[in-house]
C-alpha cells in the first residue's frame, strides 16, 4: 500500500479520507468501489502546474481510465481537459457541463455518427487516425459551414516498456500515422482541406510506462517531424504527449507521490521545449493525457470474503462477492495488484493467497500469491490503485450486478454511481411478440 494522507492505517484499521473502509463496507455495501476526491485534486493541480511551468500547456484526463460525470465536474473544477474516445465519453462530458472547446476527441475508428456528434457539440479537436476519418470529418464540417481544429496523430515508432496490449507506438501499430512514412503526407493533406484545420500532432506510445526514456525517444523523433513540417511551411502549433505514466501496484513498483507523478510531466514538458528550441522550432502548447496516474491509486475496492479453500502447502482461496466483473484485469493482462484486510490492518501479512472472484470460470482472479493478512469468511478485503480502468471495463458477465461507485472527501462520503438493481441488468431485454404466443 502506497500510504498518504488519505489513505492509511489507523486502530487497526484502513482508513479512506476521513473514514473507516469497515464503516464503508457497511453504510454501502459490498463490492463497492471508493473513489478518494482529495487525491484526485491533489494530482489534477500538480500536473496542471507542472505542464505550465516554463510555458504553456494543458492536461485533458483520458476519460476511458474512469469515467463518471461527478469526476468529470472534479476534474474540470481543478482545470482538466478531456479526452475522449467515443460517443458515450463525449455524452457524458456534455452531462458534466465541461467546457467543450478542452475536448479532444481520440479513437482509430470514430463512426460517422459519432463525428457528427463530435461536430455538433463544437468540441474543440478531433485527432485524426485515419484517411477514412479525414474524409469524413472534412465534408461534415464543410457541410456544417465549419473548419474544425484537428490534431493528427503520430506514431513514432518507440516501442515503450509495458505489456504487449497497451503498446500504442510500436511499429505496425492500429494507431496513427507513420512519422517515417506517410504522416507529412496526410499533414499536407488536411492543411490544403477547407473544412479541417491543421493545429497539431498527438502521441501516445502506450500505458503504465516508468521509463522516461521512451518518451524521449518519442519527443525525439516527433520534435524532428514538426522540424520538416516546419520546412515545408506548416507550424505544429500543439503538442499532444499522451498518457501512460506507471503507478504503485505492489512494492515492486515506486510509490510516487502526486509531486514526484507531476514530475514526470514536468520533465515531458521541459524536453519537449528544449527539442523544440534546438531545432528552431517556436514552442508548441503542450498537452498531456494521463489517465491512470490522475485516478488509478485514488479507488480502492472492497469486498466482503466468502469462501475460503486452502490446499495447504499448495495454495489457498480467499473468494471475495466481486471479481472479473468488476476488474477484469488479471484476466485480461495478467495484472497484479496489492490487498489488505481492511478490519485486521495493523496484522502482518503472513500469508500468500489467490484472491479469487465468484464468477463461472477459473481465470476469474483478482491475483495470485498476494501477501495478505489470515482471512476469514465476513472479513473486508480492500484492494488497491483500482481507480483507473476497473469501472470503465467493469461488465455485467454472468449478470452479476457492476458494484456502485461512492466519492469519499474528507468525512463525506456519496454514491456517485448508484448500484444497479436486478431490473437495470434486463433493462433493454425484450421479447419478440412471436415468442410470446
Ligand atoms: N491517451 C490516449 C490516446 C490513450 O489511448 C490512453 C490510454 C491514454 C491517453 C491514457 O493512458 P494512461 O495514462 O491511463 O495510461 N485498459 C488498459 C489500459 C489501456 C490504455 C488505453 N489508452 C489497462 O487496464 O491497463
Amino acid at each position: 500500500m502506497n500510504t498518504r494522507d488519505t489513505l492509511y492505517v489507523k486502530d487497526g484499521n484502513l482508513w479512506i479520507g476521513e473514514l473507516k473502509a469497515t464503516e464503508l463496507a457497511k453504510r454501502f455495501g459490498t463490492p463497492l468501489y471508493v473513489m478518494d476526491a482529495r487525491y484526485i485534486a491533489e494530482v489534477a493541480d500538480a500536473f496542471v502546474r507542472a505542464v505550465n511551468k516554463g510555458g504553456r500547456g494543458a492536461v485533458a484526463f483520458a476519460n476511458k481510465a474512469f469515467a463518471t460525470v461527478a469526476t468529470a465536474k472534479l476534474a474540470a473544477a481543478h482545470g482538466l481537459w478531456f479526452d475522449v474516445v467515443s460517443g458515450g465519453e463525449l455524452y457524458l462530458v456534455r452531462q458534466a457541463g465541461v467546457d467543450l472547446k478542452k475536448v479532444l476527441f481520440h479513437g482509430n475508428n470514430k463512426t460517422p455518427r459519432e463525428i457528427e456528434e463530435g461536430l455538433e457539440a463544437g468540441i474543440g479537436y478531433f485527432v485524426v487516425d485515419s484517411l477514412n476519418e479525414l474524409e469524413i470529418l472534412d465534408s461534415a464540417a464543410k457541410a456544417r459551414g465549419m473548419k474544425q481544429k484537428v490534431l493528427v496523430r503520430v506514431n513514432p515508432g518507440v516501442s515503450a516498456h509495458t505489456y504487449e496490449a497497451v503498446v500504442t507506438a510500436a511499429p505496425f501499430s492500429k494507431f496513427g500515422f507513420d512519422v517515417h512514412g506517410d504522416a507529412a503526407d496526410v499533414v499536407k493533406d488536411i492543411v490544403s482541406r477547407e473544412g479541417l484545420e491543421f493545429c497539431g500532432l498527438h502521441v501516445h506510445i502506450g500505458s503504465q510506462i516508468y521509463d522516461h526514456s521512451s518518451y524521449d525517444t518519442a519527443i525525439d523523433i516527433v520534435t524532428d517531424f514538426m522540424k520538416k513540417l516546419s520546412e515545408d511551411g506548416v507550424a505544429t502549433d500543439i503538442l499532444d504527449m499522451g498518457g501512460g505514466y506507471g503507478i504503485y501496484y505492489t512494492d515492486e513498483d515506486p510509490k510516487f507521490t502526486p509531486e514526484r507523478y507531476a514530475y514526470t510531466v514536468e520533465s515531458i514538458a521541459a524536453r519537449v521545449r528544449e527539442k523544440a528550441a534546438e531545432k528552431g522550432l517556436s514552442e508548441p502548447f503542450i498537452i498531456v493525457e494521463p489517465g491512470r496516474s490522475i485516478v488509478g491509486e485514488a479507488g480502492v475496492t472492497l469486498y466482503t470474503v466468502g469462501a475460503v479453500k486452502d490446499f495447504p502447502g499448495v495454495k489457498k482461496y480467499v473468494a471475495v462477492d466481486g471479481g472479473m466483473f468488476d476488474n477484469p484485469r488479471y484476466a485480461l493482462y495478467g495484472s497484479v495488484y496489492s490487498a489488505m484486510i481492511a478490519n485486521k490492518a495493523d496484522r502482518p501479512a503472513e500469508e500468500k493467497v489467490t484472491i479469487a472472484g465468484k464468477c463461472c470460470e477459473s481465470g476469474d482472479l483478482i491475483g495470485k500469491d498476494i501477501p495478505l493478512q489470515h482471512a476469514e469468511t465476513g472479513d473486508i478485503l480492500a484492494v488497491f490503485s483500482t481507480g483507473a480502468y476497473n469501472y470503465s471495463m467493469a461488465s455485467n458477465y454472468n449478470l452479476n450486478a457492476i458494484p456502485p461507485v461512492v466519492l469519499v472527501d474528507g468525512d463525506r462520503a456519496d454514491y456517485i454511481v448508484r448500484p444497479q438493481t436486478y431490473e437495470d441488468l434486463l433493462r433493454n431485454n425484450t421479447v419478440p411478440e412471436w415468442l410470446t404466443k
